[in-house]
C-alpha cells in the first residue's frame, strides 16, 4: 500500500500491486506488438471509459515503444450504475468519434466480469464494419463465463470479488488508486 493515502484505511486487501500492473502491461504490449507487426493502417485502440482510462494510458504508451502505430478512440458505456452487480443493460454514454470501417480494432477493457458489456460492445463494433476486433482486458473474473466472449489478451485472472483501483470504481470513487484492492465491508454500508 502507499504511504499515508486517505484510501488505505478503506482497503481490506491489495490484490495486485502497482509494480505487478506495470510489468503485466509491458508484457501485454509486447504480445500485441508481436501479433500485429505489419497491420495495414495501424491499430485503432478503443478504450471503454471510465474504468479503462488508466489501462489505456499505460498500455498505449507501452505499445508505442514496441508496436505498430496506433490511434486512440474512447467510448463510454454504462452497465453498473451505483451498485456492484451487472445489470446487463448497456447504454452508450459516448460514442466513437469516427468511422471504424476497415480498421483493425483492439478494445482496451478494464475488467471482464459477467462479460455482458463486452459481448454487447463486440457486436456493436462488428456492426460498424471493423476489419477485425480483438480485446485486451487487464482483469478477468471467473463470472466471465456467463457469456462467452473472445478475449485474446488477458492480464490477470482475479477472484470473484468486487475490486477497486487503477480505474475501477465503487460509486465513482477509488479510481485513482495505483493498485487494485478489495474494499472493507463497512465501506458499502456508509451513507
Ligand atoms: P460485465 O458486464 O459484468 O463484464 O462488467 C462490465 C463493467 O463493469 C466493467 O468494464 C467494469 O467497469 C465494471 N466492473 C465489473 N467488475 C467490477 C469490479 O469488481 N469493480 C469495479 N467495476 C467492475
Amino acid at each position: 500500500m502507499s504511504d499515508g493515502s486517505w484510501y488505505d484505511a478503506d482497503i481490506k486487501q491489495v490484490i495486485i500491486s502497482e509494480t505487478e500492473i506495470k510489468d503485466k502491461i509491458d508484457e501485454l504490449a509486447k504480445q500485441v506488438a508481436a501479433d500485429h507487426e505489419s497491420v495495414p493502417g495501424g491499430l485503432l485502440l478503443v478504450c471503454v471509459l471510465k474504468g479503462a482510462v488508466m489501462f489505456m494510458a499505460d498500455f498505449s504508451r507501452a505499445l508505442g515503444r514496441c508496436g505498430p502505430p496506433a490511434e486512440l478512440e474512447f467510448m463510454a458505456v454504462s452497465s453498473y450504475g451505483q451498485g456492484t452487480t451487472s445489470s446487463g443493460v448497456v447504454r452508450i454514454l459516448k460514442d466513437l468519434d469516427r468511422d471504424i470501417a476497415g480498421r483493425h480494432v483492439i478494445v482496451v477493457e478494464d475488467i471482464v466480469d459477467s462479460g455482458l458489456t463486452l459481448s454487447w460492445l463486440l457486436k456493436y463494433l462488428e456492426s460498424r464494419e471493423a476489419a477485425s476486433v480483438e480485446v485486451v482486458a487487464l482483469f478477468r473474473k471467473p463470472g466471465a463465463v456467463k457469456v462467452q466472449v473472445p478475449v485474446r489478451y488477458v492480464g490477470f485472472d482475479i477472484p470473484n470479488e468486487f475490486v477497486v483501483g487503477y480505474g475501477l470504481d465503487f460509486a465513482e470513487r477509488y479510481r485513482e488508486l495505483p493498485y487494485v484492492g478489495i474494499l472493507k465491508p463497512e465501506v458499502y454500508t456508509r451513507t
